[in-house]
Formats: C-alpha cells, structure tokens, sequence
C-alpha cells in the first residue's frame, strides 16, 4: 500500500560503530574514507525507510571534517529526512565522535546527501511527503529548499564558466597562481 506521508521522526536513524585500528590511516588518525561510507550507509537506510524503496546516492554536500576522529572512539552518525521533493530525498547528517574513558563527545561534521528513490522498474519512484511536526522539521525543510536554489544557481554560472575558459589567455590569468605555466600558447 502506498503511504501519503510521513513524519520525520519515523525515518530517523542513527548507527554507532567502534573505531578500530584497521580504520587509520598512516597518521594514526580514521580515514576520511570510513567515515564517508558510513555516512552513505546512514543517509540510505534513513532514506529508504521514509521511501519505503530502495534508494540511490545522487550527491553528497558539504563534508568539511572539522576534527579528527581517533581509534578507539565510538561514531554516531544521527540522520533525518530534511526534505523531499517528487523522487529526492535531502537527507542530513550530524556525526559525533565520542572518547570511551573520558565521555567527551565531539561534533566531526555535518552533511547533506541526496538520494532518490528507484520503483521496481529502476526507475525514479515517488516519495511519501514530509509531515512537519517540529519547529527543527520546518527550519531544515526551509534550508534544504533555499539550498537546492543555491546549488541551481551555482550550477548554472559553473557551466557558463566552463564553457568560456579561455585558455589563449592563460598567461594573464594564472599570473599571481602557484603554478607554473609550461604549455605554449
Ligand atoms: C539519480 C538518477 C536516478 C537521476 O535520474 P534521472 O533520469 O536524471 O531522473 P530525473 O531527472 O527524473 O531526476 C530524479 C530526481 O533526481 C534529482 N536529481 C537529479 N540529478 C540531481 C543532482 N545532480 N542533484 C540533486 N538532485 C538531482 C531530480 O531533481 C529529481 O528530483 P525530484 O523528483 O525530487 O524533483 C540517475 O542519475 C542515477 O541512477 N544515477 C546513479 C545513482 C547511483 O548509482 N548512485 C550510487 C553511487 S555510484
């Protein structure tokens, strides 16, 4: 049966998983990559809880790794359903990292993942609406909306700017950049 809507708070997730030294990178510290493959984990299992369908990644917004997450610390990834519109899904991304003896928990990042729901066919399927019931529901709702305008927009001027790189013009250009221009005009 398909469902209309549903609230934010029935698609809500969160995974907790243990740092383990396998995780590290050369410099001790856990691999960006581990904590983006958890964070895809999340946002899919939030995501298709809410679809009631399989679901795909489109994009995944702002990953800033503020501090760094050690071994041996417990990772929280907390994720809601921010928007959605005919087949996308915004789904955001707060994770922590908490030291196991000292109980100091630290925010890492946030993030905002895209994903779109797939019917039987493979193909885009319709989401259930968002029923809003926080003050929290409404404001990310708003945000998403803006944000999605945001990244229209960029898209646009980065593809006109794309379109008009002129490389004949390279050497004026790049003058004051940390490059050094071997390729003869
Ligand atoms: C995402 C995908 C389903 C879109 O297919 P499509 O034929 O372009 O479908 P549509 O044009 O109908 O778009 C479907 C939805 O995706 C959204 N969408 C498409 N590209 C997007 C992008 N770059 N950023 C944000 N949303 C996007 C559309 O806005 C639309 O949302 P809406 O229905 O809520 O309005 C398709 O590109 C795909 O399957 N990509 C591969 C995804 C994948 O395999 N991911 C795993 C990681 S490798």
């Amino acid at each position: 049966m398909e469902v209309e809507a549903r609230a934010v708070r029935e698609s809500q997730t969160t995974i907790t998983e243990l740092m383990v030294p396998s995780y590290a990178n050369f410099g001790g510290k856990i691999h960006g990559g581990t904590l983006l493959s958890l964070m895809d984990k999340v946002a899919y299992a939030t995501a298709s809880k809410h679809a009631g369908t399989y679901c795909v990644t489109v994009t995944v917004d702002k990953v800033e790794f503020l501090q760094p997450v050690e071994v041996g610390e417990l990772v929280s990834m907390h994720a809601s359903v921010n928007y959605v519109g005919r087949t996308s899904l915004v789904v955001g991304i707060r994770v922590e990292s908490q030291n196991i003896k000292s109980g100091i928990i630290k925010h890492t990042n946030s993030s905002f993942i895209t994903m779109v729901a797939k019917g039987d066919d493979d193909k885009p399927a319709r989401v259930p609406a968002l029923i809003l019931e926080t003050k929290e529901d409404v404001k990310r709702f708003i945000e998403a909306m803006q944000m999605k305008d945001i990244k229209n927009s960029v898209r646009e001027k980065m593809d006109d700017a794309k379109s008009n790189i002129e490389v004949e013009r390279a050497d004026e250009v790049l003058k004051n950049q940390r490059c050094i221009l071997k390729y003869k005009i």
